[in-house]
């Protein structure tokens, strides 16, 4: 709704418009000889340092250097667009503005727009009062009360009630002098087949209001368990969802100061965070966000946070407003609710404090994804690494930055057990992993998914790997096998070797008999289970000295070091229910100190190993 507005109203609205009214609304302003002057509305000051001049009809601050025309000046203060402030200003100034495209249908059109307008502003009223003053209000009054909404709050928001009756609203709008067919232009009336009644009836009313602080329709919610649940104007020339967003009229200021705003699902949440404080606060109401929606919000701040219900539809919704976002060149934050809850349950039950600190302990939302992702992977074994390692590599592509894609790394690299470096390397693909040198891309994608493989599966190799330099040094490896579990081992196969082994070396510990041990370990081999041939190849290897001592040592070293891994991921999962389990905790801590000895322990093998 944009079009070009005459140039000769442009120069009317001008020459009528008062700057100094429009200032006083902002600031107040004290004569000083020429020029007027008064504290910033721009920025935060003590002293004035803000100067406008009314017959030059044009404003300056000498302290943050803003400055202007009247027209800037509201631009600026209310985020207009230019074609919006020329408006505002001929309607307050009462100088009929006209557009470009022919002045007939235009003015026709614009006359058409305005009786709407007032026909919703005036039904929003009705509704209004119809809530706080009629005996049948009293019902919404109580729900109101027991979901904790107070007066002062929905007054904010101007929420109102619909009478239960077929022609409430008609009625009174009729002796307004609104037509029928106004009426349902304005999607407050439903026409069938000559019959009209109104369409919202017994409904708490929402008024949507745009950043202007126009109703261009309506929400209403059922307080009897009807569906839909909430009913919403009908999307017609002035209505249209995607292009407004509920709350921003109230939350535009709030939204400029802290220079963030918080997009929340439903129109409950704005009002339920608005009561406890938290102000910069809009809806998308219950759908992704739309390109339109994010243009309006970037004309306040850049910082989006999400607080989205914590449910699949709440996610689904989030992730894909997110996709957008960043299509703007956003980077989307989200702000995790506990699960089940939504944030005027929070709001209202636990108080601002809470969901300021729900706010603030926000997380990118690709930090967010790659942590579902994760969370969602079976990482415990390698294909299931492999498998969630590729979806992480699909949202990594997503980052707006190198620097956000960095910074998700140590935790993508503690979840699959690589090292940073090993995860960097992954991600950096088929450029820099020394792939380069092969000609043709299938051949460089062959081999980077093999070293993502091979990197990803280094645990079972580890584990394979130990058991052999165990074989390889029956006298060193007794000891160290005995004081092992099955546990020790995340792959089935490498398991039951373990189980072999120690079973043979209890048996020449008693025997002191090694060979008898091993000649017991082949009748294994023979025996139909897959881990039949990693048990021949012990045997093969038992009497070939392939692994020193030192290589089982670190062998030994790298087991336990992803055994305590895992053991502490799964223990941290059982831990973020957030329930008190001192007990849990205890162990935490205890395991924690192990893994820091034993990665001790590798970085005195090799100053390289630290990393790792
Ligand atoms: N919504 C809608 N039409 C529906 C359902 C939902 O337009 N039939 C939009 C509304 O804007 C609603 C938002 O989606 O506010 C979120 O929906 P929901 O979570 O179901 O409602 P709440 O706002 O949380 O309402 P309440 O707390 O009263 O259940
Ligand atoms: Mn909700």
């Amino acid at each position: 709704m944009s079009p070009f507005i005459k140039d000769a109203s442009v120069q009317a609205v001008l020459a009528a418009a008062s700057i100094v009214d429009v200032v006083s609304g902002y600031t107040s302003l004290r004569k000083r000889g020429a020029t007027y002057t008064g504290l910033c509305p721009f920025h935060q000051e003590k002293t004035p340092s803000f100067t406008v001049s009314a017959d030059k009809g044009l404003y300056y601050c000498f302290g943050c250097g803003e400055g202007g025309d009247v027209v800037r000046f509201l631009e600026r203060i209310e985020s207009l667009s230019f074609t919006e402030a020329i408006e505002q200003l001929g309607e307050r100034f009462g100088v009929p503005v006209e557009f470009e495209e022919g002045a007939g249908p235009e003015a026709g059109r614009k006359d058409r727009e305005t009786r709407l307008l007032l026909a919703l502003e005036r039904a929003a009223t009705f509704y209004q009062r119809f809530l706080w003053e009629t005996e049948s209000g009293r019902f919404a009054r109580e729900y109101l009360e027991k979901r904790g909404l107070e007066e002062k709050t929905c007054r904010a928001f101007r929420v109102g009630y619909a009478p239960d009756e077929w022609r409430g609203l008609r009625r009174r709008a009729a002796k307004e002098g609104f037509t029928d067919r106004e009426l349902e232009e304005a999607g407050l009336l439903i026409d069938q087949g000559g019959k009209t009644y109104d369409r919202f009836r017994g409904r708490l009313m929402f008024p949507l209001v745009d950043h202007r602080g126009r109703v261009l329709g309506f929400g209403g919610r059922t307080l009897k368990d009807e569906t839909p649940k909430y009913l919403n104007s009908p999307e017609g020339s002035l209505y249209r969802k995607g292009q407004l967003l509920y709350g921003l009229y109230q939350a535009r200021r709030a939204i400029a100061d802290a220079d963030e705003v918080v997009v929340v699902e439903g129109y409950t949440d704005v009002l339920g965070l608005a009561q406890a404080d938290v102000g910069n606060v809009v809806a998308s109401m219950g759908t992704a966000l739309t390109d339109a929606q994010i243009g309006l919000m970037m004309r306040f701040t850049s910082n989006i946070t999400f607080m989205f219900d914590a449910d699949r539809a709440g996610t689904e919704a989030m992730l894909r407003s997110g996709d957008l976002a960043r299509g703007h060149s956003l980077r989307p934050m989200v702000a995790v609710l506990p699960v089940g809850r939504d944030p005027a349950d929070v709001a209202v039950q636990e108080g601002g404090q809470v969901v300021s600190e729900v706010i603030k302990g926000k997380i990118s939302l690709l930090g967010f994804e790659i942590r579902q992702a994760l969370a969602r992977g079976d990482t415990s074994t390698a294909d299931g690494r492999v498998r969630a390692f590729e979806e992480v590599r699909h949202i990594m592509s997503k980052a707006s930055s190198l620097k956000e894609r960095e910074e998700e790394i140590p935790a993508v690299a503690d979840r699959l057990r690589l090292s940073s470096d090993s995860v960097a390397l992954l991600l950096r693909g088929r450029t820099r992993a020394g792939f380069e040198s092969l000609a043709n891309r299938e051949e460089r994608d062959r081999a980077r998914s093999s070293l993502t493989r091979r990197l990803l599966s280094g645990e079972t190799a580890v584990e394979r790997d130990f058991l052999v330099a165990a074989a390889c040094n029956p006298g060193r490896a007794g000891r160290i096998i005995e004081a092992l579990t099955p546990e020790h081992f995340g792959d089935a196969n490498n398991r039951e070797v373990f189980l072999g082994l120690r079973e043979a070396f209890a048996l020449a510990t008693d025997t002191n008999d090694h060979r008898a041990a091993f000649a017991h370990l082949k009748d294994r081999a023979r025996g139909d289970s897959e881990a039949g041939p990693l048990f021949v190849r012990l045997v093969m290897e038992a009497d070939q000295g392939r692994y020193s001592p030192a290589v089982l040592e670190e062998l030994h070293l790298r087991l336990q070091q992803q055994y305590l891994s895992r053991q502490i991921d799964t223990l941290r999962a059982t831990l973020d229910d957030g329930a008190d389990r001192e007990e849990e905790q205890r162990r935490l801590v205890n395991l924690e100190r192990l893994l820091q000895s034993v990665r001790a322990g590798l970085k005195d093998l090799d100053p390289e190993e630290g990393r790792a």
